[in-house]
């Protein structure tokens, strides 16, 4: 593999969960494989969950691992090819890239949508480069448009507790007080689309999400409705996608923050949200800290699915 940005780039599905799971039975069984390899990890933005999961991946495999958080401490990188660059920005990503490249075998980029330019975020501008200048192996620790190390350890999770054979999983939209990019549920409905589940997506209107994720999921804009009978309830909150609303909260409706009420039309399902979460603005309190919550060991997950990635790599180098 030679680079990680969606669901596509894992091959067969089912076998990559296969192996997920055989490598979250023997995390330390291929060690050899980062010998004398270093994994660099670019951060644009903060994180807590994929920083630490990512860098435990990287030295279950025996790598070096180095952190470079790119606001705090380097210097700031301008972007855009052309810019007479006599403002804030010291150094050009186009020879910062280049130089990354040279000091480690993989690069993991985290990179959020800036939610003002549509046609920058949804080209994915900034992995983009990193794919075109680094000379490496290249994986997302969520882009602008998606989070697929994310929507992995959460089909890795509902494997886990399932109890069905195709369970039902509703994506629901949840408020939220600011307006977030929509790259965890593209790819949560990338994957769910690939896996053998019966998908249902529920929002209110106007949060449509690009087609290209959603490929022809259900969405059906009754809440209530769409918790009827599910096995699993994945909360999320995304800002609009469509023009002229692009970026934009178009509602702060709390009736859809995940209650009690909504859990109770459900098969008894479990509730997972990627984290951080908002409690009483997502979920409640009562909700996420019940015996259905499976939010602690998806996040746990994320160290397994960011081992499957990393091992595919180190073994293409
Ligand atoms: N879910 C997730 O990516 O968490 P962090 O933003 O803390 O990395």
């Amino acid at each position: 593999m030679k680079t990680y940005t969606n669901v596509k780039d894992l091959g067969n599905l089912q076998n990559a969960v296969k192996e997920a799971l055989e490598v979250k039975n023997n995390r330390y069984g291929y060690k050899h494989l980062g010998e004398n390899k270093t994994l660099l990890m670019v951060f644009f933005n903060s994180s807590l969950r994929t920083r630490l999961s990512t860098q435990k991946a990287g030295m279950n495999l025996g790598m070096n691992t180095m952190v470079l958080d790119i606001n705090q401490g380097a210097w700031q990188l301008e972007t855009e090819r052309g810019v007479i660059m006599d403002g804030d920005k010291p150094e050009h990503i186009l020879e910062a890239i280049p130089v990354m490249g040279s000091y480690c075998d993989l690069i993991g980029i985290r990179s959020f949508a800036q939610l003002n330019d549509k046609t920058f975020d949804y080209n994915e501008t900034i992995i983009n480069q990193f794919i075109q200048y680094s000379g490496k192996p290249i994986f997302s620790m969520e882009a602008a448009t998606g989070h697929p190390l994310q929507a992995f350890a959460d089909l890795i999770t509902i494997e886990e507790y399932k109890k069905t054979a195709r369970p039902k999983v509703v994506l629901t939209w949840a408020p939220h007080p600011r307006a977030l990019p929509q790259a965890v549920p593209n790819s949560f409905a990338d994957f769910m689309n690939e896996a053998d589940v019966d998908f249902v997506i529920t929002h209110p209107e106007g949060y449509e999400l690009d087609e290209k994720f959603v490929r022809g999921a259900k969405v059906e804009y009754n809440q209530m409705k769409a918790f009827e009978n599910a096995d699993f309830v994945y909360a999320k909150n995304w800002s609009a996608y469509q023009d002229p609303n692009y970026g934009k909260i178009l509602s702060t409706d709390r009736s859809w923050t995940v209650s009690d009420r909504q859990m109770a039309v459900t098969n008894n399902a479990y509730f997972m949200h990627c984290l951080p979460v908002r409690r009483n603005m997502i979920v409640t309190d009562d909700v996420i800290e019940s015996p259905q919550s499976i939010v602690i060991p998806e996040a746990a997950n994320r160290e397994i699915s960011a081992q499957v990635v990393i091992k595919r790599m180190l073994e293409a180098i």
